[in-house]
């Protein structure tokens, strides 16, 4: 009775909003059947369609980064990602609003793919996410949230690895480094699904901006492939396109040579410092730290491009001193020893603020604990949302 209006009309003359939903109880539950016997609308039926959830009612694009729990960070981690993350979390628009929203993720089941044991990633957790508020990253602006509990990850996961091939993962070059790197002997379903599962992780929350290092570009691409493949296959009756292509960035300082001299830092090489190393610490690592192998005496004259530790000068110390090193170096000035003095100086400058807040939180790990279980609540209502329109699209349930 109630919808009987419909048969009097084209689908053409109906307002925007009820032709959709005509479309949706039509394909659904065959509703111009149920029209023509002027059945009643089953109460539970009367349901109402999720509307666009990609971004907040400020019309804010939204960042969403995240990496696996490895325990405390390094410097690589710093400035590779996290103080990025920072800047873009406190970035204003000419208003003093917010220019993004911000979502931080903990990829505890990505740490799955290369090892099964999983006594330490709870604490891994809690000292990571210890840094990640250290450095800035404020919960009160961008919730953090582990991927295991919001059970909206897998679903969706499992969604996405039929939109894409099996030899298109297989391409894929972080996985073929990482086999290489540690050594595997065989890589498991659930590993070569890395980039498929990642790709949830941005889709669930619409991200349209994730902030990655150079390795990780493949697997936004991945992303873009899968929502490409979505929005072909599958419409929203209101909303039509449930996902959009999110754009990866680069961040600048993407790589920090190792303390070793290797291209990059990395717990498993060994050659870290660390966000939470006090200035003693910092000292004595730089102490053993590689520099330009031909010089030798403090006179020698020096080649700060082959040098690690003019590498973070660079990205620690001022730019006037940069240059007075860079010349005092090349001139034979200056010898390892000071240089490597003024470098553990610049670096600690910059840790000190972090490592008195890091201090704060690790007096109390409860709280960071509690940080997660908000930043949880609060990510479950985003990817259920999410869900409901992946959902309807897909006309299920
Ligand atoms: N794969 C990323 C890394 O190892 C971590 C990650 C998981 C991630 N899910 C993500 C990064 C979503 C960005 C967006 O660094």
């Amino acid at each position: 009775m109630k919808y009987s209006f419909h048969t009097n009309k084209k689908m053409t003359t109906l307002s925007k909003p009820l032709r959709n939903c005509f479309y949706l109880y039509g394909n659904c539950y065959n509703f111009k059947c149920i029209l023509q016997n002027n059945q009643p609308e089953p109460a539970e039926w009367r349901r109402t369609l999720s509307t666009r959830s990609d971004h907040d009612v400020m019309g804010r694009k939204r960042i969403l980064s995240g990496m696996r729990p490895t325990g405390k960070l390094h410097l690589g981690h710093y400035t590779g990602a996290l103080e990025n993350w920072v800047e873009r979390q406190n970035e204003l628009d000419a208003s003093g609003n917010r220019m993004y929203e911000t979502y931080f993720l903990i990829a505890d089941y990505h740490s799955l793919t290369t090892s099964l044991e999983t006594d330490d990633i709870f604490s891994f957790t809690i000292d990571m996410v210890t840094d990640w508020l250290a450095a800035g990253i404020d919960p009160e602006k961008s919730p953090i949230f582990r991927q295991s509990q919001v059970k909206e990850h897998a679903e969706l996961f499992l969604i996405c690895s039929m939109l894409i091939t099996a030899s298109r993962l297989e391409r894929n070059p972080t996985l073929k480094d990482q086999v290489r790197d540690l050594n595997m002997a065989a890589v498991s379903y659930g590993h070569l699904g890395y980039p498929v599962l990642q790709a949830a992780d941005i889709l669930l929350y619409k991200g349209n901006i994730v902030p990655v290092g150079e390795d990780q570009l493949p697997h936004v691409e991945i992303t873009r492939e899968i929502a490409r493949r979505f929005n072909k296959q599958y419409q929203h009756p209101l909303n039509g396109d449930v996902f959009e292509e999110p754009e990866p960035k680069i961040t600048r300082f993407s790589r920090l040579a190792g303390l070793d001299g290797k291209m990059k830092m990395s717990k498993s090489l060994g050659n870290t410092m660390l966000l939470c190393d006090s200035p003693e610490d910092v000292q004595n690592k730089l102490r053993k730290a590689v520099t330009d192998t031909e010089k030798i005496r403090k006179n020698d004259p020096g080649r700060p491009e082959v040098c690690t530790v003019f590498s973070y000068h660079q990205r620690f110390s001022t730019p006037d001193s940069v240059a007075e090193i860079e010349r005092d170096c090349r001139s034979g000035a200056l010898g390892c020893v000071d240089c490597k003095k003024r470098c553990s100086a610049a670096i600690s400058r910059e840790l000190s603020p972090i490592l008195e807040k890091r201090a704060e939180y690790a007096a109390s790990p409860g709280s960071v604990k509690d940080i997660l279980l908000e930043g949880e609540h609060y990510a479950r209502k985003a990817a259920d949302q999410t869900m409901r329109e992946v959902r309807e699209a897909m006309q299920l349930g």
